[in-house]
């Protein structure tokens, strides 16, 4: 895909043994169906999608390893052989002793801070995820960003933009002392763009939460495409192998929660793991009365067999710089053809940004929806409004628009290959001819909370 130092082509590293065929329709036909969505990508049927790049998260294509594991799971209720395996594994990962299955990450996040937390209490982290701020936010505490000022300047470049800002971690473990329950980090940091930690970094972070006598643990659902950064960015990792780097990681923090239908290479999984058992039997107690027996928590036992082979596959390098090529390669070719993004590229997603591309589009007329609605109709690729549609909001009857318009491709793992991209950037060519005549969109019907999801639109 991308030419590395040697000159030679990243390639996907693998045959394809089962396909899928890809919905293709004409512009007009999707016309008609973006029509009957109300213009919201959210409410058209996959079926009626060529190109679904809505999110990274569990939409991976599974292996043949994975699917063959599936056919020989235990699925005895208690002590599975599963389970035994899916924990021996997180183990050598993490070199957490004490290992809890959960559906999908945020019942890991629930289980933990509901465990943990006392209302009022407050979670540093670079940023917290939705679903994560969430949790803390209903227990009645304070979910805290601290990443660095850099995060916020889409177009300045920075090896670690996922970094949190060391001075102010300090400054707020010794302002909130006695107040912490634990401390965070999201590797890779999402919310910012999906940009890596570094561990010189994370070593950072850990030395001040020990310090304040504070449990630290990370949000590792990309744990192997940050770790694939840190060997690419920082010289202290450059002859480390992957696993080497995820172990180091896990070393310096007392635990973490993680979505497996990221980095694990499954379409359902998640799980926390602990180096210290002190919160281990109310965890464990938590988890029978809300997902299940200790040793499935939520999932099949196929499903643990897949996740144990998905997160040993994806520690394989060719895999990672494959992985990260199509986001470098999509972001080049975007930035020469005019469309400008995120910089430099996170590791799941590119993050077109709207409000450069379309500036004759004024934020209340929402010009990332305008950009996603365009990219379906030209192209037939679904990708998600990340601007004043999702975190617009109003004030006394005035309009507070979102700090940043911006639209996401977020790539599933091992679905789409070279060919598939190269023909959405010609397609793009057509959509950048065309931007300063695309218009805008007002609401026709507005949600009260988590508008994206079910608000209808209509073009102005
Ligand atoms: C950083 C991060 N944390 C937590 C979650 C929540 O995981 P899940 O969707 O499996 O509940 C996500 C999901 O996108 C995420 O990106």
């Amino acid at each position: 895909m991308i030419m590395s130092q040697k000159k030679r082509t990243i390639i996907e590293p693998f045959k394809i043994k089962i396909v899928e065929p890809l919905p293709m329709f004409t512009r007009s036909q999707r016309a008609e169906f973006l029509e009957i969505a109300g213009n919201n990508l959210f409410l058209i049927p996959a079926r009626q999608v060529t190109f679904d790049f809505l999110t990274d998260s569990g939409t991976t294509a599974m292996s043949a390893n994975q699917w063959g594991a599936m056919m020989v799971a235990d699925e005895s209720y208690a002590g599975s052989r599963s389970y035994e395996k899916f924990e021996k594994v997180v183990q050598s990962l993490t070199g957490y002793e004490h290992v809890i299955p959960t559906h999908q990450g945020r019942a890991a996040e629930h289980l933990l801070f509901s465990t943990v937390l006392k209302p009022g209490q407050k979670v540093p982290s670079n940023n917290h995820f939705d679903t994560t701020r969430a949790n803390i936010e209903q227990l009645g505490c304070e979910a805290v960003d601290l990443v660095i000022d850099e995060a916020s300047q889409p177009q300045l470049e920075h090896p670690f933009k996922g970094n949190i800002c060391l001075k102010k971690l300090e400054r707020f473990c010794e302002e909130n002392i006695g107040n912490i329950p634990l401390g965070m980090i999201t590797v890779t940091n999402n919310t910012g763009g999906g940009q890596p930690v570094s561990i010189e970094n994370i070593r950072g972070a850990a030395k001040i939460y020990q310090k304040y006598n504070i449990p630290f643990f990370i949000d590792a659902c990309r744990f192997a495409e940050n770790a694939f950064f840190v060997k690419q960015r920082e010289s202290e990792f450059k002859n480390s192998s992957v696993k080497n780097i995820v172990q180091t990681m896990f070393s310096l923090a007392s635990g973490c929660v993680v979505s497996a239908k990221k980095d694990g290479l499954v379409n359902i999984g998640g799980f926390l793991a602990l180096k210290k058992g002190d919160w281990v039997q109310g965890l464990r107690n938590r988890l029978i009365l809300t997902e299940g027996f200790v040793t499935y928590g939520g999932l099949a036992a196929r499903d643990l067999e897949a996740l144990a082979v998905g997160l040993e596959e994806v520690l394989d390098e060719n895999y990672l710089s494959y992985r990260l090529a199509v986001s470098q390669y999509m972001s080049d070719r975007l930035n020469k053809m005019g469309v400008p993004t995120l910089l430099p590229p996170g590791g799941h997603a590119v993050y077109i940004d709207a409000k450069k591309f379309l500036p004759h589009i004024p934020p209340h007329e929402f010009p990332g929806q305008a950009l996603a609605c365009e990219l379906y109709l030209a192209e037939g690729v679904r990708s998600c409004e990340i601007g004043s549609v999702m975190f617009g909001a109003k004030k006394n009857g005035e309009f507070i628009p979102s700090k940043l318009e911006l639209v996401r491709l977020a790539f599933p793992r091992r679905v789409y290959t070279q060919s598939h991209f190269d023909y959405i950037l010609e397609g793009l060519e057509q959509v950048v001819e065309v931007k300063d005549k695309l218009k805008g969109f007002a609401f026709t019907y507005e949600p009260p909370f988590l508008k994206h999801f079910t608000a209808r639109f209509k073009r102005l």
